[in-house]
């Protein structure tokens, strides 16, 4: 097991599922189920502080990720859970006990077979607290916004500059001083800068530090 924690725009999408296919691994981007259960709630209408309609909702759907792509109640949302608007509302919501009971769960039965890369936020933290390797991805804000940014624009969404540092930083506050399951970095996390790196350089010095540790794992030395 592989998992990949940091805060948003650090480059944790791009970077695990190229680790993933380099490795031949499973890769499970549990922000997406965070999204995809947002989307719902969204869909649904609900406010996120009317706790028991959201409880009673939350307990009903059924959120399911079918190779890379991610399904609610029989519809695929992959590409719909990408927007500005579902990234904040997955922000509140993900700080909710009833959210993360029911796909923590989920997400460590997905991974017990092992041979999988884990991304998100307390994969190493929580979802596997075991796991052989851990990576703590981070960037500059800067750098984070501009690459959240020019992502945007790849789906056809324009954000200005200062739009997009903004909505990082509340995002980043939120996913950090939440009571449960908060965005830190593990304590046996590798810390690695991407500021100024390129994917294939990160991908690349990933990929040796896992080789490092299948021939020296941790404890001889
Ligand atoms: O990585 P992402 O941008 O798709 O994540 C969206 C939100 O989901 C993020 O702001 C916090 C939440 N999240 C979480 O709380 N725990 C995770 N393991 C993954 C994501």
């Amino acid at each position: 097991m592989i998992t990949i924690d940091g805060p948003a725009g650090a480059g944790k999408g791009t970077v695990a599922r190229r680790l993933a296919a380099r490795l031949g691994y499973r890769l499970l981007d549990t922000g997406a189920m965070y999204r995809a259960l947002a989307w719902s709630v969204a869909r649904a209408g609900l406010a996120p502080e009317d706790t028991p309609a959201l409880r009673r909702h939350v307990e009903r759907v059924h959120v399911d990720v079918e190779g890379d792509r991610v399904v609610v109640d029989g519809r695929d949302v992959t590409d719909e859970i990408r927007s500005p608007e579902i990234a904040a509302l997955t922000s509140r919501l993900s700080m909710l006990g009833v959210v993360r009971d029911k796909l923590t769960p989920m997400q460590r039965r997905m991974a017990a077979t092992g041979g999988v890369v884990l991304e998100g936020r307390d994969t190493g933290t929580v979802v596997c607290p075991d796991a052989e390797v851990k990576f703590y991805l981070d960037a500059s804000l800067e750098e984070r916004a501009h690459r959240r940014q020019l992502e945007l624009r790849a789906r056809g969404v324009e954000v200005d500059t200062e739009t997009a540092r903004a909505d990082i930083a509340a995002r980043d506050a939120q996913d950090s001083s939440r009571a449960l399951a908060p965005l830190r970095r593990a304590s046996d996390a590798i810390e690695v800068d991407t500021t100024g790196l390129s994917v294939e350089q990160v991908v690349s010095l990933l990929a040796e530090m896992v080789e490092r540790r299948r021939r020296e794992p941790m404890g001889c030395g």
